[in-house]
């Protein structure tokens, strides 16, 4: 495939190496010093699109690639308030997505675990339930878009929780979300279901980029000849 990575930070750098040992080519490269190579001309012989920017900057992105009918895949979290305006986008043009708060294939497993532990757990109101994460210094956004995904996998399972919140809480009826701010760090998150007598804990430690890369590319690998909105549960259990 001929791939395009628009964001050639740190997890485009990774995506690159992940591309090029899976046989790929990587034809169109942006970052902050050449967006005016990001032009419908240019994006006329890609086969996938992979989008790792920021918040602010992926919307905009996302249309351009829909608008010049180039399949994309987007890792870039904390843009979701503009979901619904995106997904008319993609049915208006028969256009392709995927997004994912988390492209690692682990963490997609351990997303599935969250949400069977939610529901076992139900019978037990013994138990409370907290979740923390923790990520390097320069992630902009937070709790990060992998926390609200198993918070929300968790309130769609769990009959004692009917709301996330950022921070610590008191109240049963909340699921507190913590965040963690240090140097070096790719991505740590737990969830822990707490009681007088015992803990259960889960955890998902991401040990570098890697992971997160090779998902990006395994999801552009299975979006390449699709129509419509994905996730990568699509990907890994369809
Ligand atoms: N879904 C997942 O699995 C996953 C995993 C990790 C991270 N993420 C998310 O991915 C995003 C990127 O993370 P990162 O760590 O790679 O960030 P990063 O290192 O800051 O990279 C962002 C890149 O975007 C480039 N950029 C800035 N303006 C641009 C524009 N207008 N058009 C295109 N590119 C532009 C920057 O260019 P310069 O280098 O010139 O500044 C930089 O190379 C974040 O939202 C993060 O939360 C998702």
């Amino acid at each position: 495939m001929n791939i395009a990575i628009i964001g050639y930070g740190k997890m485009g750098r990774e995506i690159e190496r992940s591309a090029l040992e899976r046989g790929h080519n990587v034809s169109l490269k942006i970052s902050s010093k050449n967006t005016h190579e990001f032009t419908f001309n240019n994006l006329k012989n890609i086969d996938v699109a992979i989008e790792f920017t920021s918040p602010e900057l992926a919307v905009n992105n996302i249309n351009i690639c829909i608008e010049s009918n180039t399949p994309v895949v987007v890792g870039t979290t904390g843009w979701y308030d503009k979901f619904n305006e995106i997904s008319t986008r993609v049915s208006e043009n028969n256009g392709t997505l995927l997004y994912a708060t988390n492209c690692s294939i682990g963490v997609n497993l351990f997303f599935k675990l969250n949400k069977q532990l939610a529901q076992l757990m139900n019978k037990h109101k013994e138990y409370d339930i907290k979740m923390e994460e923790t990520h390097h210094v320069q992630k902009l956004d937070a709790p990060s878009g992998t926390a609200i995904t198993l918070a929300e996998g968790i309130l769609s399972n769990n009959e004692e929780k009917d709301l996330w919140v950022k921070g610590g809480s008191k109240a049963q009826n909340q699921l507190s979300v913590v965040s963690h701010r240090i140097e070096n760090v790719p991505g740590t998150h737990q969830v822990n279901y707490t009681s007088a007598i015992d803990d259960i804990e889960i955890k998902h430690t991401a040990h570098n980029r890697k992971g997160f890369a090779i998902g990006a590319v395994i999801a552009a690998e299975y979006i390449a000849d699709k129509k419509g909105i994905f996730t990568m549960e699509d990907v890994l259990f369809d």
